[in-house]
């Protein structure tokens, strides 16, 4: 028999690794944990694992043998936590995965492993129906009038499990919507704002100007207020209502909100860190007790026994104060 797991939550310790300390909804997603941990009254360190699969597993191992009860996991490489499940499952120490979600035959490999992520294809949906609203309203946005959207796309990293779905799920909903699509360019910018930046630039020249471009559509945040940065060097999304390109993100971060209220980008999706961070740590303390893991002592929706998703919310101009903190 393993132990029951330790009582009191004084004596919890819960170790957090993070795939990079850089990415900025992870930074706004570990302040989360942070506050979540001091409300559970449980001890709380984070590394980072700086884009390092090998350093994730070597500093998982250093917190296992600093004995931390549980361990939550934003993973380098999802597609290799092979040697990071084993790590635990050798010491028996509770596993919650968040953001990066492995295969689940690897969670399937041990018992407590969990993951707890987003609701990603309905991030999509909100993200491409916030565009489907702006041109419904807006329709001398087909600067052309070829009844076609020009658009170009900015994608996550190629190998993120939400960066396919997403993309799908936008234009998706896009064309449901009954707009014809016409991509002028799209590349994976990996999340960062700088790439995004670079790769606009390239999507600029490609379209031979900035004002044959009728719509910009990024994966996160970051990638959008890059784009941003790259059209405003042309005065664009500046004011001038004659030189506006609608841009949608997701996360919800405070930025992409100010940018919001500025009118410099027409929306973003809630990717509820805030959320997501109270159900990884519930389960990470909960399962520190030795309690079993379920809908009654989580207060979430488990599906098959491990994974848990957190619905995503519309972010526009009309609601935007909603999620300032
Ligand atoms: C996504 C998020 C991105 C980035 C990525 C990292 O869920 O939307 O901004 O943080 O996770 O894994
Ligand atoms: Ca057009």
């Amino acid at each position: 028999m393993l132990s029951a797991g330790t009582a009191h939550s004084e004596d919890i310790k819960i170790g957090l690794n993070i795939y990079s300390f850089e990415d900025m909804f992870l930074k706004r997603y570990r302040d989360a944990l942070t506050f979540e941990a001091w409300k559970h009254g449980v001890k709380f360190f984070a590394a980072d694992a700086n884009k390092s699969q090998r350093k994730q597993n070597n500093q998982v191992s250093e917190f296992i043998a600093t004995h931390v009860n549980a361990l939550i996991i934003s993973p380098v490489d999802r597609n290799d936590v092979g040697d990071l499940i084993n790590r635990a499952k050798r010491a028996f120490i509770p596993l919650v995965f968040i953001n990066r979600e492995p295969p689940k035959e690897f969670l399937d490999q041990y018992k407590k492993s969990w993951y707890v992520g987003s609701d990603t294809s309905g991030a999509g949906t909100i993200a491409g129906g916030i565009l489907a609203d702006y041109f419904k309203n807006h329709p001398e946005a087909d600067k052309n009038h070829d009844g076609k959207t020009q658009y170009v796309i900015l994608k996550g990293e190629k190998s993120h499990q939400d960066t396919q779905i997403v993309t799908e799920r936008t234009l998706k909903a896009l064309t449901d919507a009954g707009f014809e699509l016409d991509e002028l360019s799209g590349d994976y910018a990996d999340w960062q704002k700088f790439k995004a930046v670079v790769k606009m630039q390239g999507f600029i020249y490609l379209a031979r100007g900035v004002e044959n471009i009728e719509a910009i559509i990024a994966n996160n945040d970051e990638m959008a207020l890059g784009a941003l940065m790259a059209i405003k060097i042309h005065k664009y999304n500046s004011g001038d209502p004659e030189k506006f390109i609608p841009i949608v993100g997701i996360d919800g971060n405070t930025e992409a909100l100010e940018a919001i209220s500025k009118n410099e980008i027409i929306g973003t999706v809630l990717n509820d860190a805030e959320t997501q961070a109270a159900a990884a740590m519930s389960i990470a303390v909960e399962a520190s007790k030795g309690h079993e893991i379920n809908e009654e002592n989580i207060g979430f929706n488990i599906i098959d026994g491990k994974y848990i998703r957190v619905p995503c919310k519309k972010i526009t101009h009309e609601n935007y104060k909603e999620f300032l903190k």
